[in-house]
C-alpha cells in the first residue's frame, strides 16, 4: 500500500533524500451512509480517518512533521493534546527512534487515547491546566529549541494532513460538494481548505461543527477553548461559503448515536460534529457531501459507558438467555 508521503511526493514538501517515519497512514475508507443521506435528502459519504494506524487523522500530518523533525536531527518531539495528537505524535517518535514528551490536560483525556501514549513508551506528563495552557508550554519548549514541537502550529503538520482532501477528490472523480467535520483547534478544517486549493477544481462548502460549550463539552477532544487556527479556519470556511454551528452536547450525541446505531459506525463523540452540524443547515437536494470521522469510538470507552445500556447478567442458560435476548 502506498502512503500518502509517497503518493503525493510532488505535492508535498518533501527533500528527495529523506526518510518517511510512516505506520501505513491515509488511504482511508470513504463509505456511503444511507440512511443519514435519506434523513437530509443528499447523498452522504463518510471519511473513516478513524481507519488510521493510531486510530485518528492525526497520523497523516504526524508522518511528515516527524520525518522533518527527524531530517532535521531533532533529539525529541512534544505536543500538547487533547489526547489523539499525544497518540500519534508517541507511536511515529517510536517508529523513529526518538522520545516524546506529551503534555495532557489533567482528567481530561479519554482513556483509550491515555493507554496508546503510554503503551508505546511516550513521557506522559498530565498538566494541572487546560488544553491551552498545555500548548502555550509546549510552544514555550519548542521555541527553545529543545524539543520540536508538533502541534498543528507545526506546518508539516497541515501540510500532510491536506492529502485527505487529494484522496476525496480522487475517490468521488472530484471535490464533494459539501465537506462536514469537526472544528476544534481548526488545523484539520485548514489543512482541507488548503488540499482542496491546491487540488484546483472547486472548493467545498466547508460545514465545520463545533462544540458549543468549548471549555466543558462530553466531546473531550475538542474541549478547546481557545482554537489556535481560528482567523486562518474560520475565513477559509466563510471563503467556502459555509459556516460554523455550534453544537450542544446532547447534538452531538444524537449523531453518534445514528452513526453507530443507524450506520454501523463507531466513532468517539467529537468525530459526530460534522454529521451534527448537517442538521442544522440548508442543503441542496442530493448534493455530495463527505462527513469526516476523525477518530475512532474505542479510545473513549467512558463516553459509551454514560450513553449507552449497560449489559444484563445471565446465567447459561438456553431459556434465561431467550428471555433476557427479548
Ligand atoms: N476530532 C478529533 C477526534 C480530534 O482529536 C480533534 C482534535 C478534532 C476533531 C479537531 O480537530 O483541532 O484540527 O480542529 N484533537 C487535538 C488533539 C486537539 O490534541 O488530539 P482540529
Amino acid at each position: 500500500m502506498t502512503t500518502p508521503a509517497e503518493r503525493y511526493r510532488d505535492r508535498l514538501p518533501l527533500d528527495s533524500g529523506w526518510p518517511v517515519v510512516s505506520l501505513g497512514e491515509g488511504s482511508t475508507p470513504l463509505i456511503p451512509a444511507p440512511r443519514i443521506s435519506a434523513r437530509l435528502g443528499v447523498d452522504v459519504h463518510l471519511k473513516l480517518e478513524s481507519a488510521n494506524p493510531t486510530g485518528s487523522f492525526k497520523d497523516r500530518g504526524m508522518t511528515i512533521a516527524v520525518s522533518q523533525a527527524l531530517a532535521d536531527g531533532a533529539r525529541a518531539v512534544i505536543c500538547a493534546s487533547t489526547g489523539n495528537t499525544a497518540a500519534s505524535a508517541a507511536a511515529y517518535a517510536a517508529r523513529a527512534g526518538i522520545p516524546a514528551v506529551i503534555l495532557q490536560p489533567e482528567g481530561a483525556v479519554a482513556l483509550g487515547k491515555l493507554m496508546q501514549a503510554r503503551a508505546v513508551g511516550a513521557r506522559v506528563l498530565e498538566v494541572r491546566g487546560t488544553f491551552d495552557q498545555a500548548l502555550a508550554a509546549a510552544r514555550e519548549l519548542g521555541e527553545r529549541g529543545t524539543h520540536v514541537l508538533v502541534n498543528s502550529v507545526n506546518p508539516y503538520r497541515i501540510q500532510g494532513q491536506k492529502t485527505a482532501a487529494f484522496e476525496l477528490a480522487e475517490a468521488l472523480g472530484g471535490p464533494p460538494d459539501v465537506l462536514a467535520l469537526p472544528y476544534g483547534g481548526g488545523g484539520n478544517t485548514r489543512a482541507y481548505a488548503l488540499g482542496f486549493e491546491e487540488w484546483g477544481e472547486a472548493m467545498p462548502r466547508i460545514i465545520a461543527g463545533e462544540a458549543a460549550e468549548r471549555a466543558t463539552t462530553l466531546a473531550s477532544a475538542i474541549r478547546i477553548a481557545e482554537p489556535v487556527h481560528r482567523a486562518e479556519a474560520e475565513a477559509a470556511i466563510t471563503a467556502s461559503g459555509g459556516s460554523v454551528v455550534s453544537l450542544t452536547d446532547d447534538e452531538l450525541l444524537a449523531a453518534w448515536r445514528e452513526l453507530a446505531e443507524r450506520e454501523g459506525v463507531f466513532c468517539e463523540p467529537s468525530s459526530a460534529a460534522g454529521v451534527a452540524a448537517l442538521a442544522r443547515v440548508e442543503l441542496e437536494p442530493g448534493s455530495r457531501v463527505v462527513c469526516v470521522i476523525t477518530g475512532h469510538g474505542l479510545k473513549d470507552p467512558a463516553a459509551v459507558e454514560r450513553a449507552t445500556v449497560a449489559p444484563l447478567q445471565v446465567d447459561p442458560d438456553p431459556d434465561a438467555i431467550a428471555a433476557a435476548a427479548g
